[in-house]
């Protein structure tokens, strides 16, 4: 094989060495990173990010681009890539947790939870890395179902909750961060209607039960809009946060982490703002939805 793999210091994921992106990547390679990307989750490429065209070669072994929405975000001259960067000004809102002005904060996710078709992964690319904070953590929503009990793998199975877009953490109902903000809301985000997608996915191309609880996202489950209901989800996000479903990466510059989004959950640590911090991401389009649309006639007596 062209690339061997290697434990990550972690509960989820591979390290890919040896692999040479400089000449291009063969049929044969492309189709064993797949395979990999499907069977471990995250794929770790330390070093090898030398360059836009590098990332976006390898991102396309795994399945056609989805350029960001907002032409504002892509690259200009690279529109297949997503430029994150806090140069210029903050990318999202500002928060304070004690210890000064923080941005690019995100708490554990799955991308577009608030919508009925996920993406099916993404690559990150580290340009220039802060010297303070900055980790992204993955973590393994596949192996969190695995290790539920019966008894809640049974009463989860058939269930479905509401998902809806947050514009800030302090609209979070479950793993609140606390914090103050410190930037104004914006209110010119696109509307995004409430969904119901399952607690419990069946991944599209493995296979394998994964729990889907986007702690970002999350807003009840259907049939128990009660205590009861919200403790349930306050169990499986604790039970999903473990440490040891979890791996978080020390970025270096040029570092490449790839993920499936469909599961895991991943978490932006966040920076000082007063560092500049420059990302690329490409984003591999998702084809299969997990749930529908809610009508917006008010959300507490949706039936499923
Ligand atoms: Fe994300």
């Amino acid at each position: 094989m062209s690339f061997e793999l290697r434990e990550l210091n972690g509960g989820i994921g591979r390290e890919i060495v040896g692999l040479d992106l400089t000449n291009g990547i063969s049929p044969e390679t492309s189709a064993a990173l797949r395979q990999t990307w499907l069977e471990y989750g995250v794929l770790v490429f330390r070093g090898m990010g030398t360059s836009p065209e590098v990332q976006l070669e390898l991102s396309r072994c795994f399945g056609e681009l989805e350029p960001h929405p907002i032409a504002t975000f892509r690259h200009p001259d690279y529109p297949d890539l997503i430029l994150l960067t806090n140069e210029g000004g903050p990318v999202g809102p500002v928060y304070d947790f004690g210890d000064g002005p923080v941005t690019q904060r995100i708490p554990w996710h799955t991308d577009l939870a608030f919508m009925t078709t996920p993406n099916a992964g993404a690559l990150l690319r580290m340009v220039r890395k802060v010297e303070t904070g900055g980790q992204t953590g993955w973590l393994d929503t596949a192996a969190a179902y695995d290790e539920l009990d019966q008894a809640t793998k049974d009463e989860i199975a058939d269930l479905e909750a509401v998902y809806l877009f947050r514009a800030g953490l302090e609209e979070m109902r479950f793993n609140q961060q606390g914090g103050k903000r410190l930037s104004p809301r914006k209110e010119n985000y696109p509307h995004f209607p409430p969904v119901a997608n399952p607690l419990v996915w069946t991944h599209p191309e493995t296979g394998r039960k994964v729990l889907n609880v986007s702690t970002l996202n999350i807003e009840y489950i259907i049939g128990r809009q009660d205590e009861a209901g919200d403790a349930l989800i306050r169990r499986l996000i604790e039970h999903a946060l473990q440490p040891r479903f979890q791996y978080v990466h020390e970025w270096e510059n040029n570092d490449m982490v790839l993920w499936d989004n469909r599961r895991t959950m991943h978490a932006a640590f966040g920076h000082p703002l007063d560092q500049i911090r420059v990302v690329h991401r490409t984003t591999i389009k998702g084809d299969v939805a997990m749930g529908r649309v809610l009508p917006e006639t008010g959300t507490a007596e949706v039936v499923a």
